[in-house]
């Protein structure tokens, strides 16, 4: 079965799904995103991503490339079309195309939007849990305004390659002070001698992660305690467990950091819950 991408306004095979190469993301990264999990066929926390991408086009003066109801519909047709029953959606909205100019193109300039839904072995990434990953860290390099998902990512791009090639699955950045700020593509969490959950506030230096959202409703939930404050990678090494978050992660145990093995090296056993309870508390769409 061939792909579809909704590319705007047109669902197009892949082959015939292309931009423009004034496309101001092509040229500038000009542009916000959004990933959601797909599972059993339903998107995963739409409501709290549309929420976001809201706030991202805003911040950045993009005007909605649609309403939000008539963007939930094209989401779910593209998961629809591609069949994907668990897998990942990815969305991307522009500035759109204009003559290259730094400063904003001229008003009437449509955004451009892009979503494309795919199919991932949901088997797989159990094992991986099961397993657990590495970690390494990596000084920060990213701008102040890591609070908006944009697609200029190539610190977080290059991170994630040196985490690889390290045969690790995430790097963490370290800010000036030592303090542990997020992974190239989740936040990072961990786990107090006394068992509570501590994670940066999202005041600074992180993104608002969705699944974060979800892990702090699912604590309040089943009485675990969280503190949010910035920790140190010192700490980290001394903690009980520690886990990243994100929609393509959900909760993912990490069992090492820069070669030190966490607590005994395996994943801890509040991580394995929340990523176990996970899906019984995030919003699946109908
Ligand atoms: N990234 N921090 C960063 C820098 C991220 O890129 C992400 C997610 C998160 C977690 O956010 P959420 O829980 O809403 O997925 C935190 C997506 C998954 C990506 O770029 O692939």
């Amino acid at each position: 079965m061939s792909r579809i991408a909704f590319v705007n306004g047109r669902y197009l095979p892949y082959r015939q799904a292309a931009v423009h190469i004034e496309d101001r993301g092509y040229q500038f990264a000009d542009g916000v995103y959004e990933v959601c999990e797909v599972r059993e066929g339903h998107i995963v926390d739409e409501r709290r991503h549309l929420e976001r991408l809201s706030r991202s086009l805003g911040e950045l003066r993009i005007p909605p490339p649609m309403t939000p109801r008539a963007l939930g519909f094209v989401l779910r047709e593209t998961v629809r079309l591609n069949r994907v029953r668990e897998g990942l959606l990815y969305l991307q909205v522009t500035r759109g195309v204009a003559r290259r100019e730094h400063a904003f193109p001229p008003a009437g300039t449509r955004p451009a939007l892009v979503v494309t839904a795919r199919t991932r072995d949901r088997a797989k990434a159990e094992t991986l849990a099961e397993a657990g990953i590495a970690v390494i860290t990596v000084a920060e390099n990213r701008w102040e305004r890591v609070d908006i998902k944009t697609i200029a990512l190539v610190p977080n791009v290059l991170a994630r390659q040196a985490a690889r090639e390290t045969g690790a699955g995430e790097a963490w950045f370290v800010d000036e002070e030592g303090f542990v700020t997020e992974g190239a593509a989740s936040n990072a969490w961990i786990v107090t001698e006394e068992g509570a959950l501590v994670t940066r506030p999202a005041e600074s230096g992180i993104l608002r992660g969705i699944t974060r959202t979800v892990v702090f409703e699912m604590a309040a939930a089943s009485g675990l305690k969280i503190e949010e404050r910035p920790f140190r990678v010192d700490e980290a090494l001394q903690a009980r467990e520690a886990f990243v978050t994100a929609a393509t992660q959900i909760v993912m145990p990490v069992i090492k950091i820069d070669g030190t093995p966490i607590a005994d090296g395996k994943p801890g056993p509040l991580a394995r819950m929340l990523r176990a309870r996970f899906h019984a508390v995030a919003e699946i769409g109908e």
